[in-house]
Order: structure tokens, then C-alpha cells, then sequence
């Protein structure tokens, strides 16, 4: 692997391996005072950021500290690119004050796939356009791998703005490809079509979606890219598919729930579901799971295309 751009095509073994090296350093961030060997002490990783972002950044920050690398942080807005400056033209003037990887968010949809065309240095994808967010459904993954211990054969819910989001297809193609069930549920307008010949089950009725589902991954309608027309009205969209107590407990389904942040309180989920931690068996909010399991998979992700 010379790259992390997407999870398509990714073969399990791949996975396995960044979700075992993970779960080894998930055990070590549990420690009061997470201490790890720096075995990528004198590295550099350039955070290139062209969208906002609060956990994906602080998470891929931390990630290499805790490896002994250093950061350097890029944000479009304060950057040359306000001058007109190319995306090539960035990349290529980082890479001539030696960085060692980049990690790069840009709203453009291949736009990690470009880069890692034109550069010899890593790339990780922190998320492109409607695209692929490798590293957020990694983390899903194995938020979901240690609920169930396995991933293989659970039925794994995607509830929301499926068309808009680069977390669902980077889900739907790394689950996938380790043996889970996937379904979607929305109103049809935020569902991808042809979604249904991959072999995904399609429910836009959210009760029938809760009975067949063992988990529900939430996603945030996203409302900067999607300008109207898709939805009738908020209030109509989180009647039907607001993932609330009332229709966990109407249903009697206990299900971990996990979103990708940042949340609409009350317009996807409700306050309820997204702070509820309970005991396996109950539903039970991960959202705070994942945060933690989010630096230990960009820390695997780092090791594995930067060590040796
Ligand atoms: C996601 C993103 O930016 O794609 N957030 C994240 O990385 N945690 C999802 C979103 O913005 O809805």
C-alpha cells in the first residue's frame, strides 16, 4: 500500500491489517498516559486542508505525535490558494521543503487520486468531495469490530443523506469487501441510484430498517451541499428519519449507533440517542468511540505507509 485514497478495491487482508495494527494502539490509548515507541520520529506530515474539519484533523495531528512525527497544518483560507495558487502547484512546493506524506480533505471528488498521481510521497485521503473518507469508515469499522467482536455477518444500517456522503460508499465498500450485510435507508432522493445492483438492501421506511438492522451508522444531512429541493422540510425529514428513542423503543431494537460527526442534534438524531451510553445489548451512543478509535486507525494508517 503506497497510498490510502479509498477503500474500493482494498482487499481484506489490507484491512485486516491496519484494524489489527489499530486495535494494538486503541489498547495503548486506553492507558492514563498513552506512551508509544516514536517509530516515526524525524517524519513530517503535511495536513493539507481545504475544508473545514475539527476531528478528522486533531485526530490525524495527534495520530502522528503519538508516533514522534511532526505536522504541519495547512488551511486553504489562509493559504496561497486565496491567491489563485493550483492544487499541483501547492503539493509541489511542500514537497520541495521535504515533507513525508500528506494528508489532504479537498470538496473536490478525486482530488486525492490526482495528487497521488502527480506526487511520490504518500497520500491518505481526510476526505474528497462525495468521494471516499477511507480513514472515517475505518474507524467505523473497528468501532464495530470490537462491539461485535467480527465483522462478518452483521447488518450494518446506513441511515440519512447516503448521496452526499463519502463516509457511506468508503462504509459500504470496506464492509463490504469483510463480509457484512449493508442496508440504506432514506427518502429515495438522497439515495444513490443504482445503489440497489451492488447488493444493498434499500429501505425508506425507517422502522422496517431498525427491525433488520444489528447497527446503524447515522449520517448528517449535509446541508451545504445538498440546497434544497431533495427534502421537503427539516421538520419533515426528522419525523421520518430521525433515529430517536421513541422508535428504537416502539420497535424493542437495541442497536449500537454510530455517526460520523459533526451531528444535527434533533434533525438526524436525537440528543437522546447521540448521548446514550449504555452496556452492550442496549442501544448505545458510540459516537465518542469512534473519536478515540479515529486516532488509533490514523495512527495504523500513518505506520503502515510511512515506517520502513
Ligand atoms: C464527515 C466528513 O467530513 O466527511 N465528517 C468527518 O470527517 N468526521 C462527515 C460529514 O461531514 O458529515
Amino acid at each position: 500500500m503506497k497510498h490510502l485514497t479509498g477503500l474500493y478495491g482494498l482487499p481484506a487482508e489490507s484491512l485486516h491489517d491496519i484494524l489489527d495494527l489499530a486495535a494494538g494502539y486503541r489498547a495503548g490509548l486506553r492507558q492514563e498516559t498513552p506512551a508509544f515507541n516514536p517509530e516515526l520520529g524525524n517524519k513530517r506530515v503535511a495536513l493539507v486542508f481545504f475544508e473545514n474539519s475539527t476531528r478528522t484533523r486533531f485526530s490525524f495531528e495527534l495520530a502522528a505525535r503519538h508516533l514522534g512525527a511532526g505536522t504541519l497544518s495547512f488551511t486553504a483560507a489562509s493559504s496561497s490558494v486565496s491567491k489563485g495558487e493550483t492544487l499541483s502547484d501547492t503539493i509541489r512546493n511542500l514537497e520541495a521543503m521535504q515533507v513525508d506524506a500528506f494528508v489532504l480533505r479537498h470538496p473536490s471528488s478525486g482530488a486525492a487520486d490526482f495528487v497521488s498521481s502527480i506526487t511520490e510521497l504518500p497520500v491518505v485521503n481526510a476526505g474528497d468531495g462525495t468521494h471516499e473518507h477511507p480513514t472515517q469508515a475505518l474507524l467505523d469499522i473497528l468501532t464495530l469490530r470490537e462491539y461485535f467482536g467480527r465483522i462478518a455477518g452483521i447488518k450494518v444500517m446506513i441511515l440519512g443523506d447516503v448521496l452526499h456522503s463519502r463516509v457511506a460508499r468508503s462504509n459500504i465498500f470496506g464492509l463490504r469487501t469483510l463480509g457484512a450485510e449493508i442496508a440504506v435507508c432514506g427518502p429515495a432522493t438522497l439515495l444513490p441510484g443504482g445503489i440497489g445492483e451492488m447488493g444493498i438492501r434499500i429501505f425508506t421506511g425507517l422502522d422496517e430498517a431498525i427491525a433488520w438492522a444489528d447497527a446503524a451508522i447515522v449520517l448528517r444531512l449535509q446541508l451545504e451541499r445538498a440546497t434544497g429541493g431533495f427534502i421537503p422540510s427539516l421538520q419533515e425529514y426528522s419525523a421520518s428519519y430521525g433515529l430517536t428513542d421513541e422508535k428504537l423503543d416502539r420497535l424493542r431494537k437495541h442497536l449500537p449507533v454510530l455517526h460520523p460527526g459533526p451531528i444535527n442534534r434533533e434533525i438526524e438524531i436525537s440528543n437522546h440517542v447521540a448521548d446514550r451510553i449504555q452496556p452492550p445489548g442496549y442501544s448505545s451512543s458510540m459516537l465518542m468511540e469512534q473519536v478515540t478509535n479515529g486516532v488509533a486507525v490514523r495512527m495504523a494508517v500513518l505506520h503502515r505507509l510511512l515506517a520502513g
